[in-house]
């Protein structure tokens, strides 16, 4: 049976996380967005990337600070990554508060950091790339925190 690559391409599992950008201390300019499409892409130095629709806040925060953290989602989050954090823009709206996650300032970086999350990798951007219709966002991981021995969501669409 042949599929067209767009459906063939949900067959691959994919992880659950939300990636935060901004200033955790700025509740006007801090954000995150749910994501599927993450990957690690380097064992040295530790890169890791997310690849994020031009459209995202959150794009515009990674772009302003040079900043982002990957919070993998376990049973604790999955209800607010389905939820604020994957159905509605951050423009003008404020998701850390709103979700109510326990969030706090990162230990290397600014952005907010999920405490909610089974885990935290917490990157500097190396660069972003074009690729098709989105972006990736590329990143450094500089320091990672685990919360919980929750395990982390995977699924396939
Ligand atoms: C399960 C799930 C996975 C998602 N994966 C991605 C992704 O990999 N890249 C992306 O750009 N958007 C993805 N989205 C959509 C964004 O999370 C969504 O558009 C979000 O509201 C953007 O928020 P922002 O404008 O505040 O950045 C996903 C949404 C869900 C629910």
């Amino acid at each position: 049976m042949r599929l067209d690559p767009d459906s063939a391409l949900n067959h691959l599992p994919q992880p659950l996380v939300i990636v935060t950008a901004g200033d955790f201390e700025k509740p006007g300019r801090r954000g995150g967005m749910t994501a599927a499409w993450v990957s690690r892409v380097s064992m040295s130095p530790p890169l890791i990337m997310v690849s994020i629709a031009p459209s995202r806040y959150t794009l515009e925060l990674v772009r302003e600070n040079r900043e982002f953290a990957v919070n993998i989602v376990g049973g604790k989050l999955e209800k607010a990554a389905y939820g604020v954090f994957g159905s509605k823009t951050g423009r003008g709206l404020d998701k850390i508060a709103e979700s109510r996650v326990k969030a706090r300032r990162g230990e290397k970086t600014r952005v907010p950091i999920l405490e909610d999350a089974a885990l935290t990798l917490e990157c500097r951007l190396v660069k972003t790339v074009e690729a098709g219709d989105h972006v990736l966002a590329i990143g450094e991981v500089v320091n990672a925190l685990k919360f919980s021995d929750e395990q982390p969501i995977v699924f396939t669409p």
